[in-house]
């Protein structure tokens, strides 16, 4: 099995350090306040916050995630949510009858599946959803934990949420937020400008809601020592600079960090030898040609200014708008860049941390320095 694991959640010995944002984290929730978590796509975000859950749950939380990226409409919201609701109550019909006194125009429906197992769902057939449907709903988590425990709703995905202005989702649950006692909320999403500005502005609605939080790179000793361990459990050596060369490569984000030496295993555990520079460049071609076509379609359809940016991004993303650095690269006009700067942060193709901007996949980095 292959020791390194990318694409989705990692836990237990895949998951390594954050030892300390994670306390900030179990310490604030359960201290009765907010938080809204920042960070680059792929930084980790996710992994955190499951590694979070599981000790707030051993202290007696009832934890609820939902991922806001497949809601659509009010109605997706109102199933999705139930249905991760229902999803950790160990009796449901007891659940069912808090669900009919608490949301009073939706009919739940209690099935069993084919093994027997009793499921949730809901039957919209002769009710809409209006605000009123989903300010009940936000109460669920109140009503079910009872009078000594209290309820921790992590919303992944966040910025999705502009997807339900149509019932001023935003005020909503704002409100709910201040007159809830037992509940405390985390807010998360891989769109950090969209979260900034949902937060981070005085007119929106979430102005001050949650108490801000980021997290930024792994730390390179732990990561050398992740990557030499994992490689070691398959008698495959790496020498520490060489694992410092895959993290330089892959920008010291964990996501393609944990790709790269999935990879860099794959090509070696026959072998099991020596990792050397050779084979980690070699991998990190191989994964850029995997995406070849699509990366040169992305960098084709960026405007002229675009490009330009990418290209001296590839070298550095330290005060993009000085004089100087328009003049290093020979850039267009500060007010350009901004606007090429910003347009790009948008698509998701550059993304800024401790004010350095970065292109937000390594492996595209790569093809631009080549193009
Ligand atoms: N603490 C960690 N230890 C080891 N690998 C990690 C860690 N955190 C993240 N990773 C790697 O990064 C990948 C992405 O993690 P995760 O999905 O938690 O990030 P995210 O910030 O939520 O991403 P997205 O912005 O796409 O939602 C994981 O699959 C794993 O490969
Ligand atoms: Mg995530």
């Amino acid at each position: 099995m292959n020791p390194f694991h990318y694409g989705s959640i990692v836990r237990g010995k895949s998951f390594f350090d954050r030892k300390e944002e994670c306390e900030r984290i179990v310490k604030t929730l359960s201290g009765g306040n907010n938080i809204v978590l920042y960070a680059p796509r792929r930084f980790g975000k996710t992994s955190l916050i499951f590694s979070a859950i599981e000790q707030l749950e051993a202290q007696g939380f009832c934890c609820i995630y939902f991922d806001f990226m497949p809601v659509f409409s009010p109605e997706s919201f109102v199933r999705l949510y139930a249905k991760a609701l229902s999803g950790k109550q160990s009796n449901l019909q007891k659940f069912v009858q808090i669900f009919i006194s608490t949301v009073k125009n939706i009919r739940p429906v209690l099935s069993f599946d084919s093994e027997g197992s009793p499921e949730f769902s809901i039957d919209f057939a002769n009710s809409s959803v209006n605000e009123l449907v989903v300010s009940q709903l936000l109460d669920m988590p109140e009503k079910l934990v009872g009078t000594n425990r209290r309820a921790l709703i992590f919303f992944d995905e966040f910025q999705e949420v502009e997807k339900l202005s149509s019932i001023n989702f935003e005020s909503l649950l704002r409100s709910k937020i201040q007159q809830q006692q037992k509940t405390n909320y985390l807010f998360l999403g891989s769109k950090t400008h969209i979260m900034k500005e949902l937060f981070n502005n005085n007119k929106r609605a979430f102005y001050n809601a949650a108490l801000p939080m980021s997290i930024s790179y792994l730390p390179e000793d732990e990561t050398i020592e992740y990557l030499q361990r994992g490689f070691a459990g398959s008698s495959i050596r790496l020498d520490a600079e060489i694992a410092r060369h895959i993290i330089s490569i892959t920008s010291m984000i964990p996501h393609y960090i944990q790709q790269l030496a999935a990879e860099i295993w794959q090509y070696a555990v026959n072998s099991r030898d020596l990792v050397t520079k050779k084979i980690v460049d070699e991998c990190s071609m191989h994964l850029l040609a995997h995406k070849s076509d699509y990366y040169m379609e992305l960098f084709d359809r960026q405007s002229q200014s675009r490009k330009q940016l990418l290209q001296a991004l590839t070298k550095s993303g330290k005060n993009i708008f000085s004089i100087s650095y328009i003049k290093a690269f020979h850039l267009p006009s500060a007010a350009t860049l901004q606007r090429a700067a910003q347009g790009l942060v948008r698509d998701g193709i550059i993304d800024k941390i401790n004010d350095e901007y970065f292109i937000s996949d390594p492996f595209f980095k790569l093809f631009v320095e080549q193009t």
